[in-house]
Parts: C-alpha cells; sequence; structure tokens
C-alpha cells in the first residue's frame, strides 16, 4: 500500500487546523516538548506541546525550539488545574500560539480570552455531558476522552468506543476521539462512529522525538496487554504502566487509603522522576492500554505512515 495515495475523508478537523492528516499528537507531561510536537507537525499531523510539566519559562524555550524545528502551526495542551495556568497561557499567546487544548477543569473559564485573542480552543471530556458544556462554553472541538487512555482520566470509566456512540448527533461541533487510538484500524473505527480526527498519546510518547526517557521507551515495548491500571481513583484517577510504585499504590487502595495517604504517597515529582529520569521501579509511568501494540521505536514520520498504510487496508479490507 502507498501511503501516499491516502485520501482522508473530508472532515472539519482537518480545515480548523490546516493540517494533512486528522491526527493530532497529543500534549503530554514530561514527553512531549517542542522536537515532538515539531516532528508530528513535519509529518502533517497537528503537534501539540504538553505544557503542565513546563514552568513559564520553559514553556516559552519550548515553542521557540519547536519554531526552530518547523514552518507548521503548533499548539498547546494546558491543564486548567495549576496555579501557573495563567501565565502559562500568556506565555504561548505572547510567542505566538493560537492553538489551545484545555484540560482538567472549566472551559468557561479561559475560553472567552482566547477566543478573543483569536485562538482555536479544543477542551479535552470524559463524558457527554462534559462535551455539552464545552459546546455552550464556546470551544471549537472537544476530545473526547476514553478510560483506556494514558494519563489522568474521567471517573466514570466510560470506553472510547461508547462514548462515540453517546455522542452521535449530540453536538454541532467536530469531535476528536482520544483513548486506545494505536493504528490506522482505530482511526478507521473512530471516523466510522464520527470522530473527524483523532488524539494520539501513548503511540507518539515511544516515538524517538518524543522526550521520554529511553528506559521508559523500552518498557512501553515490552508492556503485555493486562500492563496498565486504572490507579489513585480519590485524588485523580491515573492510568499506569505497573511497576514497583503502581503496586504500592494498588496496595494502600486495597487497604482503602484515604486521599491524603495517597497524595503523601505520590508526593512530588514522581512523574518526572519515572518518564523523564527514567526510573522505571519508583516513578510514576502515564501510558494508555494500547501500550500493549507498541512494538519499536520509530520516528515520527515511520509512525504516521504506519498509520496511513493500516487504514488504506483496513478500508480495503471493508469493500
Ligand atoms: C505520558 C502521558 C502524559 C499525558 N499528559 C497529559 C496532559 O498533560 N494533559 C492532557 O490533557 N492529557 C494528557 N495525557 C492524555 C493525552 O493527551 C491523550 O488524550 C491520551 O494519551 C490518549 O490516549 P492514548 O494514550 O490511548 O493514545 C497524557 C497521556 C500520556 C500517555
Amino acid at each position: 500500500m502507498n501511503p501516499q495515495s491516502l485520501k482522508w475523508p473530508e472532515s472539519r478537523i482537518l480545515k480548523l487546523f490546516e493540517i494533512e492528516n486528522p491526527i493530532v499528537q497529543a500534549g503530554m507531561v514530561w514527553v512531549s516538548g517542542g522536537k515532538l510536537a515539531a516532528a508530528a507537525a513535519n509529518s502533517g499531523c497537528l503537534g501539540l506541546l504538553g505544557a503542565g510539566s513546563m514552568y513559564p519559562e520553559i514553556l516559552k524555550e519550548q515553542i521557540k525550539k519547536a519554531k526552530n524545528l518547523t514552518q507548521k502551526s503548533i499548539g498547546v495542551n494546558i491543564p486548567l488545574l495549576y496555579e501557573k495556568t495563567e501565565e502559562q497561557i500568556h506565555v504561548a499567546l505572547n510567542e505566538g500560539i493560537r492553538i489551545f487544548f484545555t484540560s482538567a477543569g472549566s472551559p468557561k473559564k479561559w475560553t472567552p480570552l482566547l477566543k478573543k485573542e483569536g485562538c482555536i480552543v479544543v477542551h479535552v471530556v470524559s463524558t457527554p455531558e462534559f462535551a455539552l458544556k464545552c459546546q455552550d462554553a464556546g470551544v471549537d472541538a472537544v476530545v473526547v476522552e476514553g478510560f483506556e487512555a494514558g494519563g489522568h482520566n474521567g471517573r466514570d470509566e466510560i470506553t472510547t468506543l461508547v462514548l462515540l456512540q453517546q455522542m452521535q448527533n449530540l453536538l454541532s461541533i467536530p469531535v476528536i476521539a482520544a483513548g486506545g487510538i494505536g493504528s490506522g484500524q482505530a482511526i478507521l473505527a473512530a471516523l466510522a462512529l464520527g470522530a473527524e480526527g483523532v488524539q494520539i498519546g501513548t503511540a507518539f510518547a515511544s516515538t524517538i522525538e518524543s522526550s521520554a526517557h529511553i528506559n521508559f521507551k523500552h518498557a512501553m515495548c515490552q508492556a503485555r496487554f493486562n500492563s496498565t491500571f486504572l490507579r489513585m481513583k480519590k485524588l485523580v484517577p491515573v492510568r499506569l504502566l505497573e511497576n514497583e510504585f503502581a503496586k504500592t499504590v494498588a496496595l494502600a487502595e486495597e487497604r482503602c487509603a484515604n486521599k491524603e495517604e495517597l497524595e503523601e504517597l505520590l508526593g512530588k515529582g514522581r512523574a518526572k522522576e519515572g518518564m523523564l529520569h527514567g526510573n522505571l521501579q519508583e516513578g510514576e509511568l502515564e501510558v494508555g492500554q494500547i501500550v500493549s501494540e507498541i512494538k519499536d521505536i520509530l520516528t515520527c514520520a515511520k509512525l504516521v505512515e504506519k498509520f496511513k498504510i493500516e487504514f488504506l487496508e483496513a478500508k480495503k479490507r471493508l469493500h
């Protein structure tokens, strides 16, 4: 199959972000810096910086880095729950960013200001109810994320497949599907269910250009079908690759540890320790269930090419 022959179905997401492929490389803490966002953009996708783990000055640096590596537009993902949110938004605006993916907070708070500045705003949701609230708040699109996804998840534990069906005919704005998408076949399935684009996290986290530590990338390649678990449900649910830390959390949860105990167990800097510094046993390793299907560390361009070939093959099989 020649990936060049692929013509994606018409989609408002392609037009909104002026991209070739209806694929968003997810914004991910400690993993998606300027290098990954630029590589995704150069591969015809929308590349996002994961601002959640960046102090404002680091965010500025990473935006500049991305801009040196690509002529294409890139965006930022900003979780709306940290003290530095306001500063991050202003840094990104001052650096010329006009694509904002927000998550983990109310879309009402920042959407009006971002729209006034001429930005495209997308908010991440895990229920149809919240998707409607986002539409009312004036966002341009929503990412609907099932709980098989890597990173922080919704409390209602709805899968991507079900969420997409719940979303059908609900909104007038476009839907981007996320959670468990790691192949061209899965992209076809998401589009068949009404999504106009997909957001992919775990698979991009494993690429050469991601800033995940090499130990973490190798651990992803070795993960099995049952290597991830949803933990920390009393704090903020997060899907983790099983390791010593995740096992300690599981034991604490079995004995009904309260929120404060879990907070203490988590401590500070555990995600950085695991994902950026490569401490595979004591660090926090955020990945989605689809990690079981990662076999090699590819370049971003190769990963996108693989998605295109698989999409074409799946489409051919259905004819
Ligand atoms: C390492 C990692 C870090 C993540 N960090 C964030 C984040 O900072 N903000 C956010 O909205 N989502 C975050 N996510 C979720 C992704 O943006 C994306 O929606 C999700 O990974 C999609 O599911 P998948 O992992 O099955 O592809 C993270 C995911 C991973 C794997």
